[in-house]
């Protein structure tokens, strides 16, 4: 019983350690628009010089996935949310974004409210796999797509991580 007590006292006290996606999987994600064709470059893959800190870190925290041999991220948006996308908000309410890592069964989402970002990480069949990595935690998507005032504005942050390689 008093093991129970603990448990459950600790589960209260970190509550960033248990919690889930708050946005919520998106129906009808195959309707949506192709707006951005990117990657994350496998762990191996040494970035352009003069790469910004922020896109290096955005890397370092994801390329793990896939094995570390990177993958597309293929960024699809919403018909009715295009234009707002394109200005980076501000955006209505419901979802606004998924970010798509085709070469593993992972999707990003980002949904408004209230003008807010909220985030979430599923898999394809819409499972909450948001509590499975530390970075799908929703704390470390707030906590960098608001770090970055000139890249991510009202939540959304695409730049082109592929641009990087284009020049
Ligand atoms: C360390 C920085 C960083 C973290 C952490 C991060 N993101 Fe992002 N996110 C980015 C960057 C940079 C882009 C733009 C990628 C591109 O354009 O190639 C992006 C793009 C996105 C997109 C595409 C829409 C857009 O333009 O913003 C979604 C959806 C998204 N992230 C959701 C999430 C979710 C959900 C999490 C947490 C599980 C998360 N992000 C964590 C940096 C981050």
């Amino acid at each position: 019983m008093k093991s129970i007590l603990i448990f459950i006292t600790l589960c209260l006290l970190t509550p960033s350690l248990w919690a889930n996606s708050t946005a919520s999987f998106p129906k009808n994600i195959n309707e949506w628009i192709l707006v951005k064709e990117s990657i994350i470059p496998g762990k191996n893959v040494e970035l352009p010089e003069g790469t910004s800190l922020f896109i290096q870190n955005t890397v370092r925290t994801y390329n793990w996935i896939n094995q570390g041999k990177g993958t597309k991220l293929n960024i699809y948006v919403p018909k009715e949310k295009l234009t707002s996308y394109k200005t980076h908000g501000p955006y209505a309410d419901g979802p606004t974004a998924v970010g798509i890592y085709e070469d593993s069964n992972i999707i990003f989402v980002t949904e408004h409210i209230a003008g807010e970002a909220i985030y979430g990480t599923y898999d394809r069949e819409g499972n909450d796999i948001s509590s499975s990595h530390p970075s799908f935690n929703v704390q470390a998507c707030i906590q960098c797509h608001t770090s970055n005032k000139d890249i991510c504005m009202n939540g959304t942050c695409a730049t082109p991580i592929i641009d990087i390689f284009q020049k």
